[in-house]
């Protein structure tokens, strides 16, 4: 067993602290040593309206517990609101160390249903509203020479959800926009991971029945993106966390079958089963590894 993890003078940023997850994530960084940006736009569910109280309610927690922390009421989808933010939190501490990219809203609908507005208004959020804070602080994390992020991503994106088309596709989107930075982020010692919570909120309340929602505290998510944005953290992973129990979600592809270069489309369907046996699957590191198996494969 090591050491207790610890973030003493180390600056973090947690986007969407004002509530749920992110309040969890934030008030645990300050608890373990970190000086701690608390972003939260105080929207609602939906996305509309906003304040900075809740985030102010949270920087005071903080304080009131003996740690150090300042509020942010910016959205993370405009772009100067990210940029003071960072600036502002390297004014006064100097570094920026982690960022945990948690910030989010719902709008359910089957997509029957659902207006483009309403994909595109979710997308911004999740996709955008990562993308943007991560560019404000990557330069500080390469010049420095360390970095951890963290991007919040969902069993929607990862295995579908009805209702949540636009969720799902922003959420996927994070783990594709994690599996390039972890290799561009590497020489510097920036790890990108990907959380994947299950956690009773304002956003889940009306999804989960009432004794589902005690044992899914969003503190019981909080341990993992903690290791995930520590310094012995890995980079790539996604890490599934929820009621206590946390597991490893990766993209598997199947060692597959070479049916030639001239192979037909009832080649592909005769030989499903070949393609398809899960015996010899791999988690590529990169975009490569496919490659050099197709290679490898046809030239056996
Ligand atoms: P929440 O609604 O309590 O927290 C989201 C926070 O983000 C709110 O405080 C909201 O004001 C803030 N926010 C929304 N738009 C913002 C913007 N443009 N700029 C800054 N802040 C903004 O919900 P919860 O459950 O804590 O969600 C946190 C993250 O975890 C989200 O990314 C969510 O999609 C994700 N997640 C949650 C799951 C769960 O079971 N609760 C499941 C999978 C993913």
């Amino acid at each position: 067993m090591g050491a207790d993890i610890r973030f003493d003078g180390q600056v973090v940023i947690v986007t969407g602290a004002g509530g749920g997850l992110g309040r969890s994530h934030a008030l645990e960084f300050a608890r373990r040593g970190a000086k701690v940006v608390v972003n939260d736009l105080g929207a609602a569910v939906d996305g509309s309206g906003g304040s900075s109280a809740a985030a102010e309610a949270v920087v005071a927690e903080i304080a009131a517990a003996g740690g150090e922390a300042i509020a942010d009421g910016a959205s993370v989808t405009n772009d100067a609101g990210v940029a003071a933010m960072v600036e502002r939190a390297v004014a006064k501490w100097g570094r920026i160390d982690v960022l945990i990219a948690n910030a989010g809203i719902l709008r359910d609908k089957s997509f029957a249903k659902m207006e483009v507005a309403d994909f595109a208004s979710v997308v911004d959020v999740h996709l955008m509203g990562t993308v943007k804070p991560v560019k404000a602080v990557w330069e500080i994390m390469r010049s420095q020479n360390y970095g951890r992020i963290v991007v919040t991503t969902s069993s929607t994106g990862l295995y579908g959800n009805f209702g949540q088309s636009n969720y799902g596709a922003a959420k996927l989107a994070l783990v594709g926009f994690m599996n390039t930075l972890k290799l561009e982020g590497g020489k510097n010692d920036i790890r990108v991971n990907a959380i994947s919570p299950v956690a009773a909120t304002r956003m889940t309340d009306s999804l989960m029945p009432p004794e589902m929602l005690t044992k899914l505290a969003p503190e019981h998510v909080t341990p993992g993106v903690v290791y995930l944005a520590s310094q012995e953290a890995p980079t790539g992973a996604i890490l599934t966390a929820g009621a206590g129990v946390f597991a490893l979600a990766q993209i598997v592809e199947t060692d597959g079958a070479y049916l030639g270069t001239g192979a037909s489309a009832e080649a592909v369907r005769d030989n499903w089963r070949e393609i398809t046996d899960p015996a010899g699957g791999e988690a590529y590191q990169s975009g490569a590894g496919q490659t050099q198996k197709f290679l490898r494969k046809s030239a056996e």
